[in-house]
């Protein structure tokens, strides 16, 4: 079925004089805002308080870089050694995340919300999310690390920036019940990592659910760009796993049969 091709959008176009972001001329933001405030203003429809603006930077600063290690990290650069341009390896970096990598925010922000609908009390709230995806043997998006088993130090610096800001911490809280109800489940700490975090703050500053993964997006490929470049002037080209990073057992079984 064919559709028409015209679009309504309040987000951006073209307005009396010029270029215009959620109603302010473009020239206007150039000369008066930064890149964070623009980015809250174009992805609410609204200029960011103080609060708002230092929690946005502090997350996005907070998401940039995390080593080579991560999928993130080191799949760009394998890329860029195949001799891929810039922008190749950038979305190789994106490409590279996913619900168990930095994708995790947009689920994280839609559970924080369930618990909070759910009961004004917050540990009732925890304690079903907790049950209901135990039974259904899923993971709970926000939770769990796979090198910060006891605390994730990015989150602790962010929640205790987002308090000092005086920013809305009621989602914070209804994380660390989250957590401290897992613990209790699991019998072992399982920390808030950097998605989780996000999600609380997200929440708190009301960005749509469906934002939350591109905003650490954001971050994470703009972190990418250094790497890339780095890699692409090293002169070293295509990289390949070390001998013996890869043990080969063919299953003899299936092929006999
Ligand atoms: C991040 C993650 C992939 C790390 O995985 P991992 O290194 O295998 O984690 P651990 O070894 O610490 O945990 C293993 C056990 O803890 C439990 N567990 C870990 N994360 C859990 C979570 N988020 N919710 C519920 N239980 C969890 C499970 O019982 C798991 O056992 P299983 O393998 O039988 O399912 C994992 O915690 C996860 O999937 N988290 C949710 C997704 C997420 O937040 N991703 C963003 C990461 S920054």
């Amino acid at each position: 079925m064919s559709q028409k091709l015209d679009f309504k959008t309040s987000v951006s176009g073209h307005g009396q004089h010029d270029l215009e972001l959620r109603g302010i001329p473009l020239t206007t933001l150039i000369g008066e805002a930064n890149f964070v405030s623009t980015l809250f203003l174009s992805v609410t429809g609204k200029k960011p308080t103080a609060a708002e603006e230092k929690v946005l930077n502090a997350l996005l600063v907070g998401a940039i870089d995390h080593g080579i290690d991560p999928a993130s990290g080191f799949v760009p650069r394998v890329v860029a050694s195949s001799g891929n341009d810039v922008l190749t390896c950038m979305a190789s970096s994106l490409l590279a995340l996913g619900p168990y990598h930095g994708g995790a925010i947009t689920g994280a922000m839609e559970v924080l919300k369930a618990v909070d609908e759910y009961s004004e009390d917050t540990e009732a709230g925890a304690t079903w999310l907790v049950k209901t995806y135990r039974a259904d043997k899923k993971r709970i998006p926000g939770f769990g690390h796979p090198v910060y088993t006891k605390k994730d130090p990015r989150t602790e610096q962010l929640f205790i920036l987002a308090r000092n800001a005086g920013l809305d911490i009621h989602y914070i809280n209804i994380a660390k019940q989250i957590a401290s109800v897992l613990e209790a489940e699991l019998l072992k700490p399982l920390v808030i990592n950097i998605d989780g975090a996000l999600a609380a703050l997200l929440m708190a500053m009301k960005i749509d659910p469906l934002a939350g993964n591109a905003l650490f997006g954001v971050a994470r490929v703009a972190g990418s760009i250094a790497h890339i470049v780095e890699e692409q002037r090293s002169g070293d080209w295509v990289r390949r796993l070390p001998d013996g990073a890869v043990s080969y057992a063919p299953d003899t079984q299936k092929t006999q049969k």
